[in-house]
């Protein structure tokens, strides 16, 4: 035990300090031009969407989880293609409705989901407008939009909206009644994801536990490394609330997504003013990975599952830090229940 905090100690002083924190930005954010799609391109898409939301079996330590956010985003622009009938009545619009964060609470699961739906048209990669993009104005942003026709809810999503300071201001002044959807996770199991996804894409960063401290014998949390911060739920929405009312607002469960994803989709498509449309006989649940599997009723493609093959876990991160990280977190997502009126139950 105590050989373990000496060896944390001095990883922590001697690494530690010389390596900058990752913040936000680990993505180019880069967006493929709209193009029509072929059914056949569209199931090797498909084919390779799925492989990337799966862990790789040899390497079990070295991807994500199910809740898997970057991995594919890019490669995805089915609408224009799948229902690319010329109907003059299309237009591109502004989203009426955004997902703004958070990462690897379950975005991406939530934008496959509410896909199913016929009423919806979303942007299959991240935008980033309104925090990378933005000085490239509106109109740049509404030509990213997937046609829709009238009575169509435009979406995107793009999970850092919800911890960048500025973004807010600028949805506002885009439409001050743009519904916003919150995809919220433990921020202990968030934050660990969130290392595990970034560890595999540049394996010698240093240990979770030394990013976690500033100084470990002081039990100081450094809350400016992004893996922490985007989990202080309540300090980023009461940003957002000098703009919009609650009521604004949905808080969907990273946890229920998974475990109950036509409970809480209900939840969605009642906040979205949608007819009830995606419900239990879209998922069917895979007990061998844990995590529901998508049908798209219309089409004979094969269920396209999510997720993390059972068993699999992250970087062994030792008890002791786990539990300071709840403490930590407490205070934060006792307000977070307080503001929104429901208790995640986390704690
Ligand atoms: C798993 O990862 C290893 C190393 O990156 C790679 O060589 C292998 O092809 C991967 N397997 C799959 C199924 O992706
Ligand atoms: C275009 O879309 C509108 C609205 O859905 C529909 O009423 C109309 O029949 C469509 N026209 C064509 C040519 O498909
Ligand atoms: C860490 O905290 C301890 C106890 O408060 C203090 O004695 C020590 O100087 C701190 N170390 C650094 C590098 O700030």
């Amino acid at each position: 035990m105590l050989s373990l905090w000496v060896y944390m100690l001095y990883c922590c002083v001697g690494y530690c300090s010389t390596t900058p924190a990752f913040m936000l930005d680990e993505r180019s954010g880069r967006i493929p031009p709209p193009r029509p799609l072929q059914n056949q391109e569209l199931e090797m898409l498909f084919k390779t969407r799925s492989r990337g939301l799966l862990n790789n079996e040899s390497y079990p330590e070295s991807r994500g989880d199910g809740w898997e956010e970057n991995e594919a985003d890019t490669i995805y622009d089915e609408d224009s293609g799948l229902t690319g009938a010329l109907n003059g009545s299309e237009t591109k619009k502004l989203p009426q409705a955004i997902i703004i964060g958070v990462k690897k609470g379950g975005t991406r699961a939530l934008l496959e989901f509410l896909r199913l739906h016929p009423d919806i048209r979303a942007v299959g990669a991240e935008p980033h407008f309104f925090d990378r993009n933005y000085e490239k104005g509106l109109e740049w942003y509404r030509e990213l939009m997937p046609k829709t026709f009238e009575g169509q809810l435009t979406m995107e999503k793009t999970p850092s909206y919800f911890v960048t300071k500025e973004v807010p201001g600028r949805i506002h002044a885009m439409s001050k009644d743009t519904k916003l959807i919150v995809v919220v996770r433990d921020p202990v199991t968030r934050a660990i994801s969130d290392y595990t996804q970034t560890s595999s894409k540049k394996p010698d960063i240093p240990s979770f536990e030394c990013l976690t401290f500033k100084n470990i014998t002081a039990n100081l949390i450094d809350t400016s490394w992004s893996a922490v911060q985007i989990g202080m739920y309540a300090r980023h929405l009461e940003q957002w609330l000098q703009f919009f009312p609650l009521d604004q607002f949905l808080f969907v469960s990273g946890e229920r997504l998974i475990s109950d994803p036509a409970g809480e989709m209900a939840r969605v498509q009642h906040f979205l003013g949608l007819r009830r449309v995606v419900t239990r006989k879209h998922f069917h649940f895979n007990p061998a990975k844990g995590f529901p599997c998508l049908k798209r009723l219309e089409s004979n493609s094969k269920p396209h599952c999510l997720g993390k093959t059972k068993g699999r876990t992250h970087p062994n991160i030792h008890p002791d830090v786990i539990q300071r990280l709840r403490d930590f977190y407490k205070p934060f997502n006792k307000k977070f229940y307080h503001i929104t009126g429901h208790d995640f139950g986390w704690d």
